[in-house]
């Protein structure tokens, strides 16, 4: 099969796949080893970090610190998403910093503001633009506002869910159908069939969070890679919360918050449970059955190995190999 997309060269990338930030997730080894084998590397909240930071300002160093290290580690395009936290005292400290930085892609993935693209056109940094609620609207105006691709992202996903439960290939070609410029699907995708099917709904690129964690240069706890390879979708807890939802593989804590959701309980209360993304970091970097939380995509079914992540772009990518 041939597919085709305008991303490689839109983004200086070899080929369309971008590895989405994921909270506690990445750090610069990481990060640059996707952008080495010829994907799209991004940092994420608290990349490279082991404990929660005590200010605005060591956020900030923090990821400098890392971007810099990403680019001792790569010559190749790598991402930062300018939304790094729910505070939105950040926003323009980061946007500063990718700047000073000369990051090469950065994430809009924060409400649509013209100054904000505008500041990223003039640096010449291109655009990823993705909603957490991706809707026709949203995407018309990132493409006027000049993002360069947009993700549209299902309910399939990992991470924060979307408010409203519309499934990857609904989502991807309600967005094809409403921009010029090119979509890259999210959610859900973890092998090469779902590579193709998201082309045939009229992507040209796929984002993926979930199927990067399988790989031997991601920070997860080896415990958590394997009973991600030993679960399937059948196996995720999908419960209410703050946004909207969450969904973890079985571990302790992730039982009690589905049996409050399923009993009718209050979205605050698995909320305090979760303590945000620290529940994620105890889960998935600790690797704390107990007393944290696995957020993963519906795509683990087709997660059968932890490969490099050489191994897992060649897999995905081979429509597109020389
Ligand atoms: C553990 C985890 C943490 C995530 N954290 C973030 C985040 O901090 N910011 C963000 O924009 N997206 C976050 N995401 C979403 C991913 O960037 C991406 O959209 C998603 O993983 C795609 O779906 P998939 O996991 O099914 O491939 C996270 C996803 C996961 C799995």
């Amino acid at each position: 099969m041939k597919l085709q997309s305008r991303i490689p060269e839109i983004l200086g990338i070899r080929y369309p796949v971008v590895q989405g930030a994921m909270s506690w997730m990445t750090d610069a080894a990481f990060v640059a080893a996707v952008s080495n084998a010829g994907g799209l590397g991004m940092l994420g909240p608290h990349a490279g970090q082991t404990a929660n930071p005590t200010s605005n300002e060591e956020v900030i160093e923090r990821m400098r610190a890392e971007i810099r290290k990403v680019k001792s580690l790569t010559g190749k395009p790598f991402a930062v998403p300018v939304m790094i936290s729910e505070n939105p005292a950040l926003i323009v400290p980061m946007r500063d910093l990718i700047i000073e930085e000369r990051v090469p892609v950065v994430l809009i993935n924060v409400v649509l503001d013209a100054d904000l693209f505008r500041a990223f056109k003039d640096a010449g940094i291109k655009i990823i633009y993705r909603a957490l609620n991706p809707t026709v609207e949203s995407a018309r105006e990132a493409e006027r506002l000049g993002a360069d691709v947009v993700v549209a992202t299902g309910f399939d996903e990992g991470g924060t869910l979307p408010d409203k439960e519309i499934g990857t290939f609904a989502v991807t070609t309600h967005i094809a159908q409403a921009v010029g410029i090119p979509v890259m699907s999210a959610g859900g995708i973890a092998d090469l069939a779902g590579v193709r099917a998201c082309f045939a709904l009229g992507a040209e690129g796929v984002y993926i969070g979930t199927a990067f964690l399988a790989t031997h240069e991601n920070r997860m706890a080896a415990n958590v890679k394997q009973m991600l390879v030993d679960c399937s979708a059948d196996d995720l807890l999908l419960f209410r919360t703050h946004p909207a939802y969450y969904r973890s593989l079985p571990t302790e804590l992730a039982k009690k918050m589905y049996e409050i959701s399923e009993n009718g309980g209050s979205r605050d209360e698995t909320a305090k449970l979760m303590q945000g993304t620290v529940g994620m970091r105890k889960g998935m970097l600790e690797g704390d059955l107990a007393g944290g939380y696995i957020s993963v995509g519906n795509g683990i079914t087709q997660i059968k190995e932890i490969r490099s992540v050489q191994a897992l772009i060649d897999d995905l990518m081979q429509d597109f190999a020389a």
